[in-house]
């Protein structure tokens, strides 16, 4: 059976595209198939993300609008063979795309690939509800650990309880072992107890998640902590018992201890005059 999720997110800059690229790849090391949908209408990011941005010739908008078919504005990962993209239009606007549409795009995607991945645009306004009036199955709501993040979240999570669709689960990015460790961050468990939804993994702050984004490569393809993560979260999703939490257990090396995370040092208050 197949599944469309959404993943998306109250703040901005959470993590939300760089997440869905890694995993839909996680996916299909796993043997599915995956489609990931650009809903980012107007500053489409996930053709950059995929080293697909010079390939890009028909998008979703014109999908909707039937200037071309939906095999033609697919193009396919050549670093993750089967990884297919439907690119957002980097001139549209939200409001060019109508949800009627997009449901008729996503069950035709349902019918072709196991999970379809559709990328929110930040905040929760009218590109964010369209997708949510499109027919998804599930939605993942991506948190980084400060209240701010934690706060829009949770008005994310009324909007899309308040649509009827199912409560979305959790995914924690960017936690610190050693803040967490020290009781300076909150661990994924608190923020999803918070929140009162369920937590499906918690990725941490891992450097090479910014340098593969940088190459337009996925970290998916490095020996990294964040692909050890995204690779349990997909066991999670499809039923996988991958127990939880995972971060902040342990305690810091001394060495780490002792060279990371002083104590922050207070200066002097900029003078105004
Ligand atoms: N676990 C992580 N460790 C380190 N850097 C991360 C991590 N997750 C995300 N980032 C960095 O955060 C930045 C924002 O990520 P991304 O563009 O995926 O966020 P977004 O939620 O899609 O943003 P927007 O709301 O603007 O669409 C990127 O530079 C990415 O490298
Ligand atoms: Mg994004």
């Amino acid at each position: 059976m197949s599944v469309s999720l959404y993943i998306t997110s109250g703040k901005g800059g959470v993590g939300k595209s760089t997440l869905t690229a890694n995993l839909g790849a996680a996916l299909i090391a796993r043997g599915c198939s995956v489609v990931i949908i650009d809903a980012d209408i107007g500053l489409r990011s996930m053709d950059a993300l995929l080293g697909l941005e010079n390939e890009v010739v028909y998008d979703l908008i014109d999908v909707a609008k039937k200037d071309c078919s939906l095999s033609q504005a697919l193009l396919v990962s050549h670093r993750v063979p089967g990884l297919n993209l439907l690119p957002a239009s980097q001139f549209a606007r939200a409001r060019d795309l109508e949800k009627n549409r997009l449901k008729k795009i996503i069950g035709e995607l349902k019918q072709k690939f196991d999970y379809v991945l559709i990328d929110s645009p930040a905040g929760i306004e009218r590109g964010f509800r369209t997708v949510l009036n499109a027919g998804i199955d599930e939605s993942l709501l991506i948190v980084t650990p400060d209240d701010i993040c934690i706060r829009d979240a949770e008005r994310a999570a009324q909007v899309i309880e308040h649509k009827e669709l199912p409560r979305p689960r959790i995914i924690v990015n960017r936690l610190d072992p050693d803040l967490i460790f020290r009781k300076e961050m909150l661990p994924a468990r608190v923020i999803a107890d918070t929140l009162d939804l369920p937590l499906l993994g918690e990725i941490p702050e891992d450097p090479a998640v910014y340098r593969s984004v940088l190459r337009h490569t996925l970290f998916m393809q490095y020996d990294c902590s964040a692909r050890r993560a995204v690779l349990r979260i997909a066991g999670r999703l499809q039923g996988e018992i991958v127990p939880l939490p995972e971060i902040g257990l342990e305690r810091p090396s001394l060495w780490k201890r002792l060279l990371t995370h002083r104590n922050l040092k207070e200066v002097t208050p900029i003078d105004s005059h």
